[in-house]
């Protein structure tokens, strides 16, 4: 077994961590306050290659693999959580794309999505009623000549206000049996009857938006399906199992973030006459925060190699998802009590990390659909 990073995995991490560094952290909290969308940055995250990681070279991508991807997402959390939810949702995005897409919807947005000349692609498949359970959706799309006709609504979308093109789930099959029956679709900005509709007010994440959507008569060409129609739950699952590992990866380090920030405090702060190093409460947070962040790391490595191996990783890249984003609460929540009260106030980044990571237990699938997922994988063998 080789813990080793590859030359370039290695370059790729440095140099996101770099840019992290000088270009996201120092604005992360104005643009949490103001809900501002970080173009800008996205744009220049483009031009580093780093949306569309997983898409070759011919339509624009990095090519550079899911462990690299998985090591950018965490360092670009480190930051800010919500440039990093946005890259990874637009990378899932592309991926959808790229597998699915015929040639020419391929050439059409993938070179968009990599360059950032779309500010990122966004992913409809929850809707007001069906969350978890996603295959009950009720968004409708029926054949007319060479078109579907959408319509109904969609609710929660990361960054669908902005996004240059969003795949859609509908249903195109009324009486098929439960998670048949569905077809993606990707749709355009634009699109006549596609109408982006109110901005969540969200805990955390400000910086990424998040809205709903609606289609009244929207007209897409059939071309625009990927996939086979029908097989559209499959293909959600399919690219939600990738985009656990962006999530896991994105927990990871907004943990690190959170409990590095508090052991620097720690470092510099007395009480009762000695330094809070000294005290083992204190040496207890830090030690199980570490401990567990670095076994979230290990997990959503694992999950990522898997993918980028071409292995069965539905349930590792669960288990990452699940384990990272819950580990990584528990330092936030450490980082805050080392913090003591101060902890507490926006003068200090770590109740915004706090604010940040508990979304990341609830979207691509919340906690305890990743045990439903975990747990019939185990028992169907
Ligand atoms: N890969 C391939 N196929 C899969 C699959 C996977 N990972 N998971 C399920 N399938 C297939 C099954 O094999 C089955 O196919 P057959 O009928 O041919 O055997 C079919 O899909 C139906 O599967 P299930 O019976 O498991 O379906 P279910 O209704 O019981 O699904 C669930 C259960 C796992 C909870 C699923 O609904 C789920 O994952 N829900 C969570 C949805 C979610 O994560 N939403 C997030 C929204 S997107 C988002 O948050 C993005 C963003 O903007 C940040």
């Amino acid at each position: 077994m080789d813990f080793k990073l590859t030359p370039e995995q290695e370059m790729i991490r440095d140099m996101v961590r770099d840019f992290t560094e000088k270009s996201i952290k120092p604005v992360a909290a104005l643009h949490d306050e103001e809900k501002h969308f970080p173009y800008q940055n996205i744009k220049r995250m483009a031009d580093l290659g780093l949306m569309g990681m997983n898409i070759s070279v011919e339509y624009g991508g990095s090519e550079v693999g899911v462990i690299a991807y998985s090591l950018a997402i965490t360092e670009i959390a480190k930051g800010c959580a919500s440039h990093a939810v946005t890259t990874s949702v637009s990378n899932m995005v592309a991926e959808v794309i790229c597998e699915f897409g015929k040639e020419e919807i391929k050439r059409k947005h993938l070179p968009k999505i990599c360059s950032g000349e779309y500010p990122a692609g966004s992913f409809a498949l929850t809707e007001p009623h069906a969350g978890s359970d996603a295959a009950n959706i009720r968004t409708s799309a029926v054949r007319k000549n060479d078109n579907y006709i959408l319509n109904g609504s969609k609710t929660l979308i990361t960054s669908g206000d902005v996004s240059g093109v969003t795949i859609v789930w509908a249903v195109t099959e009324r009486n098929a049996k439960k998670g048949k029956g569905i077809t993606t679709f990707a749709v355009e900005k634009g699109t006549p009857g596609f109408i982006v509709g109110k901005a969540e007010e969200k805990m955390g994440h400000r910086a990424s938006s998040t809205t709903e959507l609606s289609f009244d008569n929207c007209i897409v060409p059939a071309d625009c399906v990927l996939g086979k129609e029908g097989e559209g739950f499959k293909i959600a699952m399919m690219e939600l199992d990738g985009g656990r590992i962006g999530i896991g990866s994105l927990a990871v380090g907004v943990g690190f973030s959170a409990i590095d920030f508090a052991v620097q405090y720690v470092k510099e702060r007395e009480a009762f006459g000695k330094p809070l190093t000294s005290f083992e409460a204190i040496q207890w947070m830090i030690a199980d925060s570490y401990t567990g962040l670095e076994a979230a790391q290990l997990l959503v490595l694992r999950a990522a190699y898997l993918k980028e191996n071409k292995l069965p990783f539905t349930k590792e890249a669960s288990m990452a998802k699940l384990f990272a984003t819950e580990t990584a609460r528990n330092a936030a929540l450490h980082a805050i009590q080392m913090l003591g009260g101060y902890g507490y106030t926006r003068d200090y980044p770590v109740e915004r990390y706090l604010r940040d990571i508990i979304g990341t237990t609830l979207y691509e699938g919340t906690s305890e659909v990743q045990r439903i997922v975990i747990s019939r994988e185990i028992l169907q063998g």
